[in-house]
């Protein structure tokens, strides 16, 4: 099949705020413990962090992670997570039904930021908790002393205060699941007052305010209508989350006859809507408002999630009596066809950076992880590792509009999908274009041609191509590299024509040096 993609240099969608390359840890499962954090292992730090797994987070360069929470943070005392390890209590924690000792806590997690270099992204709780507790733990984490909060801070050990930038209010409140869940007007109510008391000690911190925690709830969009109403003047951004499963039926577990090629990889059209429709209920507010403020989407929670559902429903469910800890579930594996829809929810993310400012992985290591652990034992990347690799290392810059003129199909989620999914991304400082490109076909090959205005190439830098002869392939405990990149040489440039030939299902990196 053959493919055009066109593009001009002057045609820019937007400078790309860094943080869309941002991922999520959440108190739950084997994330926290056993997976950044486990002071029996062989390779764990002077502050119990796994080396081997700081490592493969530091090689994403990645600028966010948020936490604490997630579904975890709506029933949260974040007091209990800090001072003498011996004296924090443990408590039960009623999202994931587990046992939270509370050993790894507030300011371990800024002390891990620092290691891996990125920056922190707070949670608060809106669920069982509001102001009060929001306005102390501003106090505490970023005012610099002289006051309670910011003198137990020091007392604990941090002189220097965290100086956290960006706060959620709350997380996913529209959700039934969620402890404290709230009408929009009972949460944004809240939320606008909780906001306020945080500006009041620091006007320049940057809020996220809920919005739906999918666009499948019965709630979506009247949910962020009201919620942006009751909230407009004293946010930043609005969140969206969204989750995919290639299973017809959520309840089976890596039932691979149920799944459906055609419609997974088009769920990316589907996310483009949910943008969409999000950033009209945003300009609705802001015309009725007569604001000139624009608020921003962050897209705090996002991934497959489908692979370990059974698990999960199967100790939710049942009756235990001694919660465990830290107990395996979320365990997900990602196979090839998880690594190529993840290359188009990154390129989607591309694709709007005009509105879509923050983008989290969720999850980073062990629950519907990037990254996988064994206790006492190896960590490696999942497939959807790679394509949020190579977006975070080389899509840094402004993205560009394409025009891909491609041969398009059709699936049960949208009508005249191309078979090619692509983004771009121009350097300008090192003069480089990246692409990100993804065949979605089943059957075809594709012969792509590029139409590149105005932006003269010097060379082809690097090409790099993920796919399989197996869709179902992942990598795991006994082959963790079953899905990697491999260079490639399917790239060609020769006489000012920039090629290449993507084989069916695959993921391909480009990176070109251009004047
Ligand atoms: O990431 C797993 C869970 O998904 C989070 O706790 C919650 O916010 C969402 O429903």
């Amino acid at each position: 099949m053959k493919v055009k993609i066109v593009l001009h240099k002057d045609y820019k969608i937007s400078h790309i705020d860094k943080r869309i390359y941002s991922s999520f840890l959440e108190h739950l499962g084997r994330a926290i413990y056993e997976g950044i954090y486990e002071p029996d292992h062989s390779e764990a730090d002077e502050n119990g962090f796994r080396k081997d797994v700081m490592k493969l987070v530091s090689e994403l360069n990645m600028p966010a992670v948020r936490y604490p929470g997630g579904n975890f943070v709506s029933a949260f005392n974040w007091e209990d997570s800090i001072g003498l390890k011996e004296d924090r209590p443990t408590r039960l924690d009623l999202a994931w039904k587990s046992k939270e000792t509370n050993e790894f806590g507030l300011n371990e997690f800024i002390t891990w930021c620092k290691k891996v270099n990125t920056e922190p992204i707070y949670a608060i709780n809106l669920g069982t908790r509001g102001i009060d507790a929001a306005r102390n733990i501003i106090e505490y984490c970023n005012h610099p002393s002289g006051s309670y909060w910011s003198e137990l801070r020091i007392k604990h050990g941090f002189k220097d205060p965290h100086n956290i930038k960006m706060w959620c209010l709350g997380n996913e409140m529209d959700g039934e699941w969620q402890v404290g869940h709230k009408t929009a007007y009972e949460y944004g109510r809240l939320a606008n007052e909780t906001a306020k008391a945080m500006r009041l000690f620091d006007k320049n911190i940057e809020l996220v305010v809920c919005g739906s925690s999918s666009d499948t709830m019965k709630t979506f969009p009247e949910w962020e209508r009201e919620v942006l109403d009751l909230t407009y003047d004293s946010v930043d951004y609005i969140s969206m989350h969204k989750y995919w499963s290639n299973s017809e039926d959520r309840s089976d577990e890596r039932e691979i006859g149920k799944h459906n090629t055609t419609n997974y990889l088009t769920n990316s059209i589907g996310l483009q809507t949910y943008i969409s429709d999000v950033e009209s209920t945003i300009n609705f507010i802001k015309s009725k408002k007569r604001s000139k403020k624009n608020i921003k989407i962050s897209f705090d929670e996002y991934q497959p999630w489908y692979h370990s559902i059974k698990k999960m429903n199967t100790h939710l469910n049942s009756d235990i009596k001694d919660w465990p800890k830290a107990y395996p579930i979320l365990e997900d594996e990602y196979n090839l066809l998880d690594c190529l829809l993840i290359g188009t929810v990154i390129n989607t993310f591309i694709n709007n950076s005009h509105i879509v400012k923050i983008a989290c992985m969720a999850q980073l290591v062990n629950v519907i992880p990037a990254i996988s652990t064994v206790k006492n034992g190896i960590s490696w990347r999942q497939s959807v590792y790679y394509p949020l690799y190579f977006a975070s290392l080389y899509g840094r810059g402004e993205s560009l509009q394409l025009k891909i003129n491609s041969p398009k199909y059709s699936s049960d989620i949208a009508d005249d999908v191309n078979y090619v999914d692509a983004s771009a991304v121009v350097n300008e400082e090192k003069k480089t274009l990246s692409f990100f490109i993804i065949n979605r076909s089943e059957e075809e090959n594709v012969d792509l041609d590029f139409d590149i205005n105005n932006l003269p190439i010097i060379k082809i830098i690097d090409q790099q191509i993920i796919n399989h002869t197996s869709i179902y392939a992942s990598n795991t405990i006994n082959k963790p590299n079953e899905i990697v990149p491999k260079k490639t040489n399917i790239v060609t440039f020769q006489n000012e024509n920039l090629m290449a030939k993507i084989p069916k299902l695959s993921y391909l990196f480009i990176l070109l040096k251009i004047k």
